[in-house]
C-alpha cells in the first residue's frame, strides 16, 4: 500500500496541527485513567457536546471509581438517563466494581480489554490516552479519515477493510505520543474530514491523501456494509391507575431499553375501566427502529387490583414521584408530566 510510505510525514503534519487545533475537553485539561475511561465510555455512540455535560455529571455524582462502584445499578442508570445504548451504563457499573476488587485499573492495553463495555477501540483509547501505551484507536471518525488518505474502499466494517484501516493506522501511529497521535485523528475526522463537504484546503495531511478535494471520493468513503432497514414499531403502554399509584415495569436485561423502567405491554384484565388513549400517539426515532407509541389508560377500582395486575406482570405498583426517580427511556420522560397530569 502506498500510502504507508507516507506515514511519517502525514504523522509530522498531524502533530503540529493538533498542537494549534485541540479542543480544550475537559478530560484533556486534567487527564486521569477514571476520567478518560468514562469520556471514551460515554462517547461509544454519543457525539461530544451530548457527551460533556454527562461527564461532568457522572464526576459530580461519583468522583472516583470507588464511589461509582459503591453506587447502587439503578443510581448509574438514573444519572445515564436520556444518552441511550443504556447497557453502556449496566456495564461501567460492572466494570467499576471488578476495579475496585482488583484494587486499581488495568495498566495496559490488554488488561483493559478483559472488562465489560470495554472493545478494541476503547482498550486502545484508553492504554494511549492514560498509559502511553503504543496502540492505534480506530473508532468511525479513524475509519473515515484513514479510508479516504489510503483511498480505501472495501467496507470498513467487513473484514477486508478493517484490516485495510487497522495496517494504516498502525503504520501511521506516533509511538513518541500515541495518545496525543490517537486524539488528533479523531479531532481531525470530528472538525475537518467531516462526513459531508470535508474542508480539504485546512487538512494538514491532503497532499498525500488519495480524497483530496474529491468530492466523488468523499460520497463512497468511508464504504459500508449495506444498512439494515428502519422497522417500524408499534408499541402499546398500558397506564394502569388507581389513585396515584401506576404499574411500572423494569424492562429486561437485553434488548431496548435495557432495565430502564416503563409499563407494561399486556393489558389488565376486565376488572379495570378502559380509558382510552391518554395523549395522542408519540413518534420516537432509535437508531434501527421508528416507534408509534400508544398510551393506553386503565382505571382500577381499587389498590389490590393493582396489586394483583402488577403481580401478573412482572412489574410493581408504585407512585409517579417514585417512578420519576427512576430512569426511563426519553420516549417515557418527554411526555411523563402530560401523562402524569392526565
Ligand atoms: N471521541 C472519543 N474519544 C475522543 C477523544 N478522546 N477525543 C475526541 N473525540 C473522541
Amino acid at each position: 500500500m502506498t500510502h504507508l510510505n507516507n506515514a511519517p510525514v502525514a504523522r509530522a503534519g498531524l502533530r503540529t496541527w493538533y498542537a494549534d487545533h485541540a479542543r480544550n475537553l475537559p478530560w484533556r485539561l486534567t487527564p486521569s485513567l477514571y476520567g478518560t475511561w468514562l469520556s471514551e465510555i460515554l462517547l461509544q455512540q454519543t457525539r461530544v457536546e451530548t457527551g460533556l455535560p454527562k461527564w461532568h455529571l457522572f464526576l459530580e455524582l461519583f468522583p472516583t471509581v470507588e464511589h461509582l462502584a459503591r453506587a447502587s445499578e439503578s443510581e448509574v442508570l438514573k444519572a445515564w438517563e436520556g444518552l441511550g445504548y443504556y447497557r453502556r451504563a449496566t456495564l461501567l457499573h460492572k466494570a467499576s466494581r471488578i476495579i475496585e476488587a482488583e484494587g486499581g485499573f488495568p495498566m495496559s492495553y490488554a488488561a483493559w480489554l478483559k472488562l465489560p463495555g470495554v472493545g478494541p477501540y476503547t482498550a486502545a483509547a484508553i492504554a494511549s490516552i492514560g498509559l502511553g501505551e503504543a496502540v492505534a484507536a480506530v473508532d468511525g471518525n479513524v475509519q473515515r479519515v484513514v479510508a479516504r488518505w489510503a483511498g480505501i474502499t472495501d467496507p470498513v466494517d467487513g473484514k477486508t477493510g478493517t484490516q485495510a484501516v487497522q495496517t494504516v493506522a498502525d503504520a501511521w501511529l506516533d509511538h513518541e505520543a500515541p495518545g496525543n497521535h490517537n486524539q488528533a485523528v479523531m479531532e481531525l475526522g470530528a472538525l475537518v474530514c467531516t462526513p459531508r463537504n470535508p474542508f480539504c484546503n485546512l487538512c494538514p495531511i491532503s497532499t498525500h491523501c488519495a480524497s483530496e478535494n474529491n468530492p466523488d471520493m468523499w460520497g463512497i468513503l468511508p464504504a459500508k456494509k449495506l444498512k439494515k432497514k428502519v422497522q417500524r414499531w408499534e408499541l402499546t403502554w398500558n397506564i394502569a391507575r388507581f389513585e396515584n399509584y401506576i404499574v411500572a415495569i423494569q424492562r429486561p436485561e437485553s434488548g431496548v431499553w435495557a432495565k430502564l423502567w416503563a409499563f407494561p405491554e399486556t393489558p389488565p384484565a376486565a376488572d379495570f375501566h378502559p380509558l382510552g388513549a391518554l395523549i395522542d400517539p408519540v413518534t420516537h426515532l432509535l437508531t434501527h427502529r421508528r416507534i408509534e407509541a400508544i398510551f393506553q389508560g386503565w382505571k382500577a377500582t381499587n389498590k389490590v387490583e393493582m396489586e394483583a395486575y402488577a403481580t401478573e406482570v412482572g412489574g410493581e405498583v408504585m407512585t409517579w414521584e417514585e417512578l420519576e426517580k427512576l430512569a426511563m427511556p426519553r420516549l417515557v420522560t418527554k411526555v411523563f408530566d402530560e401523562l402524569h397530569g392526565e
